[in-house]
């Protein structure tokens, strides 16, 4: 596994007196990017349990909920509201004029150059140049756009036209190739090569699995389209390896990153990824349906129509994909931006944007590689909670599906509970106000995230899933 390297610290987990819960204390005492939890508003047991989003006057001030969820919604950041003031400030006050002039009180640049500036924030979250990035759209419309470029079976693939994808891959992923496929009048049936996890158990695919379908399709294959992180495993797929496996036939390699940007230290110029695409709403905490990114390699976005050797790759257009100086013009002659900016359709909402760069300035802040440092740990003591013996004894009523080798694992594990139990469970941590996701019929996946979760969240969330699992196992064996 090459992504990255585990923890500079892995911590000390399994030695004496870590599973108390002094521990959790010391490793949070200890964690340098602690201070960034109080940057996110955690919402309290009493919010999630209200029915409505306003707190009476008279409601007491509770505690905390246990947010382990990030892999499915990131929590707002505080400054988000702030920024989205400013971006209508700064529409009210200078109207159509808001585009164009920088403002010295304004944290936001001018709405024309705010995308540039979410770019820019955005690359080295992504480990990118600046000018592979674009803050646009969505996901599933990204992948659409950048399939349109790179998969072109009936000119520019000479005969290949099938695509490599998980047999279980997130049903938006499939229905985008499903549908490229058929829009090529393409039979799926035949061009879509899935990828089955040969232990249905532990549903983890091995990079000499996928290598090896590599090899078996080579001359067939068009495109490898994978998730850098699994969404249901939380796999974090081997990036460099297979890419250049790939490239060696020729093959162009994109990547679904909805669950590994924000999440692990991604380098995708120097893995030489062909494109990628994310949201920004998970563990980039922009808010639900927020505008999206996505990564177009260098030498994919050169537009350079003079030099034979520089090819412009083709694409849909829109005028927010054509160079500044002519945007304006009405010439309707398309001159493209260099860059993953040429991939750009319209201009993007500023007010949606405010919320990115809210975010990304946080990330900034932090920066992805100690974030990933906190995560490797935090998901490790997770672990160790989950498997220690003298807590769970030696045959807990689960079984953890993620990966075991964190290097191979962004934040997530999920947790596969023995049938029956997952209604009582769900219900248990629900009432202790821990919030974490279900895969039915029996998968939970817990998300520690590194920017505002603790290792005491952590330690909160094993000892009431424990409380929880003797419930649902009592509950079971009366109904038994
Ligand atoms: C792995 C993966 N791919 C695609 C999507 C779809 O994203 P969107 O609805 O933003 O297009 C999601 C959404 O959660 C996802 O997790």
């Amino acid at each position: 596994m090459s992504n990255d390297a585990k923890a500079d610290e892995p911590g000390t987990a399994r030695s004496g007196g870590t599973l108390d819960v002094s521990y959790a204390l010391q490793l949070d005492a200890a964690d340098s990017l602690a201070h960034f939890r109080s940057k996110f508003y955690i919402p309290t047991k009493a919010d999630l349990k209200r029915p409505t989003i306003a707190k009476p006057n008279d409601e007491p001030v509770s505690d905390e909920s246990i947010y382990l969820c990030g892999n499915s919604l990131g929590l707002q950041p505080r400054s988000a509201a702030d920024l989205i003031q400013v971006f209508l400030t700064q529409w009210r006050t200078k109207a159509v004029t808001g585009h164009f002039t920088d403002h010295s009180d304004s944290p936001l640049a001018p709405f024309l150059n705010v995308d540039d500036e979410a770019a820019k924030l955005m690359a080295p979250v992504v480990g990118a140049q600046q000018s592979e990035v674009a803050v646009m759209g969505t996901l599933t419309a990204n992948l659409h756009l950048l399939m349109c470029s790179f998969y072109r079976p009936s000119t520019k693939d000479e005969g290949r036209y099938k695509i490599l994808l998980e047999g279980k891959a997130f049903p938006s992923d499939h229905y985008t190739i499903e549908s490229q496929i058929e829009f090529h009048g393409l039979d799926p049936k035949d061009a879509m090569v899935m990828l089955e996890p040969g232990n249905a158990a532990i549903p983890i695919l091995s990079t000499e699995q996928i290598l090896k379908a590599i090899d078996d399709h080579a001359d067939e294959l068009a495109l490898v389209l994978l998730p850098g992180i699994q969404f249901y495993t939380g796999q974090y797929f081997d990036f460099k390896r297979i890419t250049d496996h790939a490239h060696s036939y020729g093959i162009s390699v994109g990547w679904d990153c909805a669950h590994a940007v924000g999440n692990v230290d991604l380098k995708l110029h120097e893995w030489d990824v062909d494109f990628a695409v994310w949201c920004s709403y998970k563990y980039l905490n922009s808010g639900p349906g927020a505008i999206g990114g996505l990564f177009v390699h260098e030498r994919h976005g050169r537009v350079d129509m003079t030099k034979s050797s520089e090819k412009y790759r083709p694409r849909l257009t829109g005028w927010w994909g054509d160079d500044k100086s002519s945007r304006f013009q009405m010439t309707n002659n398309f001159v493209p931006r260099p860059g993953a900016a040429g991939f750009q359709l319209s201009n993007p909402s500023a007010l949606d944007l405010s919320a990115v760069v809210a975010s990304l300035k946080i990330f900034e802040e932090a920066g992805m590689h100690a974030l990933r440092q906190k995560s490797l740990q935090l998901t490790d003591y997770l672990e160790t909670l989950l498997t220690a013996e003298e807590l769970v004894g030696p045959s807990p009523p689960y079984t953890i599906i993620s990966p075991r080798d964190p290097a191979a694992r962004g934040a997530q594990l999920s947790i596969r509970l023995e049938p029956g139990m997952l209604d009582t469970v769900l219900e248990c941590l629900e009432e202790d106000g821990v919030v974490i996701d279900e895969r039915r019929p029996d998968v939970i996946r817990v998300a520690p995230a590194p920017l505002y979760n603790s290792f005491m969240d952590v330690f909160q969330f094993c000892r009431g899933f424990r409380r929880a699992c003797e419930l649902a196992l009592d509950k079971k064996e009366f109904q038994d």
